[in-house]
């Protein structure tokens, strides 16, 4: 289902001109696929002056499920107050121009036999040298999100991102910790944007390793510019993390070790949540 609001164009940063979508209503979080402009969208008041606070959306990352039960874990995550589940689709393979993580996960297949058991909406990070070649079998397998890597992508993104959108998906971009931001400015800015930048706070190809706290300045020069875009963070994420992530201005939280070891998940899920509310709150 899309819900396209009226376009206005608003200077609502001093360096930034940004579309705008006026809808009626908050969208719910579990559906597939809601605006093409979800991240320029205003608050409900419709004042025309003010932007809203971006949405926390809590996304556990499945990687650190158990998958042998994919289906009761994604209905777990989702009964504990996920907003997202996170799917990290990695593929070992050298295609033609070398492995992009030095791990594999999965794919489509997988995707579409959880979709039979779900509704939640599925963040999928494809972390492929070739993500255009798995547009199409996603988008028919039922993926929300579909986030490819902006390094992989510097000649066909235009392309990819239609097409994206073409299967019902919600485009987003992802950078390693090495990659300036800057690089994802122009799919941010472009006629045709994408709707969520993930910044890897870890290099990405395995859960639980390490935050890097340096890559938080990637994030605040994002929310300074775009601020209603939805930022996502990915990797280290959990209780001692969280509020330097959600100061900078990330709404969009990935967590996969620090949720699943939980003891209490549900608690970790709602302390990250109210982390991004207090600090979208007083920014
Ligand atoms: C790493 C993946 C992450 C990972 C996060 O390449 O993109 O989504 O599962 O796991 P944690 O939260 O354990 O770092
Ligand atoms: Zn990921």
């Amino acid at each position: 289902m899309m819900r396209v609001g009226k376009i206005i164009t608003a200077n609502i940063h001093p360096r930034a001109f940004v579309r705008l979508s006026v809808s009626t209503k908050s969208p719910p979080s579990n559906l597939r696929y809601y605006s093409p402009f979800s991240h320029h969208k205003f608050s409900s008041s419709q004042s025309g002056k003010m932007p809203t606070p971006v949405e926390a959306k809590i996304a556990p990352s499945m990687l650190s499920s158990d998958f042998a039960n994919l289906a009761s874990e994604a209905e777990r995550m989702v009964s504990f107050g996920a907003d997202w589940l996170h799917m990290d689709i990695m593929i070992d393979v050298d295609m033609q121009d070398g492995h992009f993580v030095p791990n594999l996960t999965i794919g489509a297949p997988v995707i579409e036999s959880l979709r039979k058991h779900t509704k939640a909406y599925l963040d999928c990070h494809l972390m492929v040298t070739n993500p255009i070649d798995y547009v199409d079998q996603l988008g028919k397998a039922g993926a929300s999100g579909f986030t490819f890597h902006v390094e992989v992508s510097k000649d066909n993104w235009h392309e990819l991102v239609k097409r994206i959108k073409s299967k019902g998906m919600r485009p987003g971009v992802a950078l390693k910790p090495g990659t300036p931001v800057e690089e994802v400015f122009p799919l941010v800015e472009g006629e045709n944007p994408v709707e969520m930048v993930l910044v890897m706070t870890v290099e990405p190809g395995f859960g639980g390793q390490k935050f890097m706290p340096d890559t938080m300045k990637k994030v605040r020069t994002l929310r300074e510019k775009y601020p209603t875009l939805d930022i996502e963070v990915d990797g280290g994420l959990g209780p001692s993390t969280i509020d330097i992530a959600a100061a900078a201005g990330a709404n969009c939280i990935v967590a996969g070790s620090s949720v699943f070891g939980a003891p209490e998940p549900a608690q970790v899920i709602s302390l990250l949540r109210t982390s991004v509310n207090k600090a979208q709150k007083t920014c």
